[in-house]
């Protein structure tokens, strides 16, 4: 029986944030929600959650994952943090605790500490740099304790072996040696890592196994460190984009932000930032510097550069952009155009639909094969509510007409250009609203006087 408890208690002071620690987000996602989800990976009886400063917030960010809450009303340290969680453990669990601030951590990682059949096991790394983590301390092979930086000598401070805040022992003994912690040290706090001490003093068997790398390790305390684990987990995203099939023209130079699935031969320019959930098929073409939120693009979708796109969807091979951008709730068929300088929302385009410059297309729907000319806007908006545009297959609206919705257009009607469309244009027919042109005869253009 496993039960894995998340000490998120924290106010992560060094952030310098009003969001509490746990909640500061790595590749676009709360670090807790990506800690979550990787202990569930080990598939644990019961996940325990440790919140304190701001611990609303992140009840609220976590809502709707089967977690069970503990509360810590004073900061008293990782210690006091694991004691409150304890209680709702059963006995004889074997308990695998985990510090909220660690999110790319691997469950491969974590697997490997739990095959120690020690009675207390912690995860350590060599760090490059150690400063501010817990070092081990051994009497040759035996793990002897954890010296906080704080409280550590310059020879203790040398060793380059660190805590990385992942333990894992019994329950009841876990209770036991954190009764017996003490706060007398630089902090004033219960320290978890003292119950190594206790453990190797008792002559348990205690193990350091060292996995993993500082990279998915590391702890996340102040914005620089942060930063770091940001490169980190980009790198690694933008690994699984190329295993999945995608070519980067510059992988350092793509972001991502959320879970992506590619197909074979996507290909991603530079500059692309990817948010959210995204679903690219085979063969899309993102072109430079375009950003996805939430969008689903099929096979043989091609993006050209400087496109925003979000919650988009293409269901067949379509054109978008340069310089477009596609709002929630567009929809896109395949052989779909969809030029520059073109805004969509709430659109459904048929098969073959183009709008290839300078138009809104809000609340639309647009038959196969219509062709939507430049300047062409719907007018959803009164100001209150929002109407649709309904334009049938292959209408043709001439360029720079507004079409006042509620509207439709029938199925091979014409629109004039330049027409404010406010009744129904019929199918098959000419419908324009527009002055009729005319000549002024013998008009004399203003003259300025003195001028030759
Ligand atoms: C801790 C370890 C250190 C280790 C490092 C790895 C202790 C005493 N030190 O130090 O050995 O090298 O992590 O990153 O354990 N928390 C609470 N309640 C508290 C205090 C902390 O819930 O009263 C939570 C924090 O939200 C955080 C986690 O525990 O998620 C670790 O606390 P943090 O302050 O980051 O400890 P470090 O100084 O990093
Ligand atoms: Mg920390």
């Amino acid at each position: 029986m496993l039960e894995i408890i998340i000490l998120a208690a924290g106010e992560g002071k060094r952030m310098k944030s009003a969001r509490p620690k746990v909640l500061q987000t790595v590749g676009g996602r709360p670090m807790l929600e990506r800690l979550v989800d990787t202990a569930k990976a080990l598939a644990p009886d019961r996940i325990h959650v440790v919140i304190g400063a701001g611990g609303d917030q992140v009840q609220e960010a976590l809502a709707g994952l089967d977690l069970v809450w503990a509360e810590q009303r004073e900061r008293l340290g990782t210690g006091h943090a694991a004691m409150q969680a304890l209680p709702a453990v059963d006995p004889e669990a074997r308990v695998l605790v985990l510090p909220g601030d660690m999110p790319l951590v691997r469950p491969s990682t974590l697997a490997r500490l739990l095959k120690s059949d020690a009675d207390l096991t912690v995860l350590s790394f060599i760090a490059e740099d150690p400063t501010g983590y817990g070092r081990i301390l051994r009497d040759g092979d035996a793990v002897r304790g954890i010296r906080e930086e704080k409280d550590a000598s310059d020879e203790e401070r040398a060793i380059d072996e660190v805590n990385s805040g992942v333990l894992a022992a019994g329950a009841a003994d876990l209770a036991a040696w954190l009764e017996r912690v003490g706060a007398d040290n630089a902090q004033g706090e219960y320290y978890l890592t003292d119950c190594v001490e206790l453990a190797a003093d008792d002559g348990r068997d205690v193990d350091a196994v060292i996995a993993g790398d500082a990279g998915e390790l590391m702890g996340a305390n102040d914005r620089v460190q942060m930063a770091v684990l940001e490169r980190v987990f980009q790198q690694r995203a933008r690994r699984s984009l190329m295993e999945q099939g995608a070519a980067l023209a510059d992988p350092d130079s793509v972001q991502v932000r959320g879970e992506i699935d590619v197909g074979r031969d996507v290909f991603i320019d530079v500059n692309v930032v990817l948010q959210g959930r995204i679903r690219l098929g085979d063969g899309v073409q993102l072109g430079a510097g375009s950003v996805l939120v939430d969008c689903e693009l099929a096979a043989g979708t091609v993006v050209h550069p400087y496109c925003v796109l979000e919650g988009a969807k293409t269901t067949g091979a379509c054109s978008v952009g340069p310089f477009a951008r596609l709002r929630p709730g567009t929809e896109l068929a395949e052989d779909v155009k969809i030029g520059n300088f073109v805004e969509t929302k709430n659109a459904r385009m048929s098969q073959g639909a183009k709008a290839s410059h300078l138009a809104y297309v809000g609340d639309a729907e647009v038959g196969p094969a219509a062709n939507l000319g430049a300047g062409t806007i719907t007018c959803n908006y009164d100001g209150v509510n929002k109407h649709r545009t309904v334009i049938g297959a292959g209408a043709f609206i001439g360029s720079n007409s507004s079409l006042v919705a509620p509207v439709e257009i029938g199925a091979e009607a014409t629109v004039g250009a330049g027409s404010v469309i406010s009744g129904e244009a019929p199918a098959g027919q000419l419908t324009l609203s527009r002055a009729r042109q005319r000549t002024i005869p013998d008009w004399k253009r203003p003259r300025k006087k003195n001028r030759d």
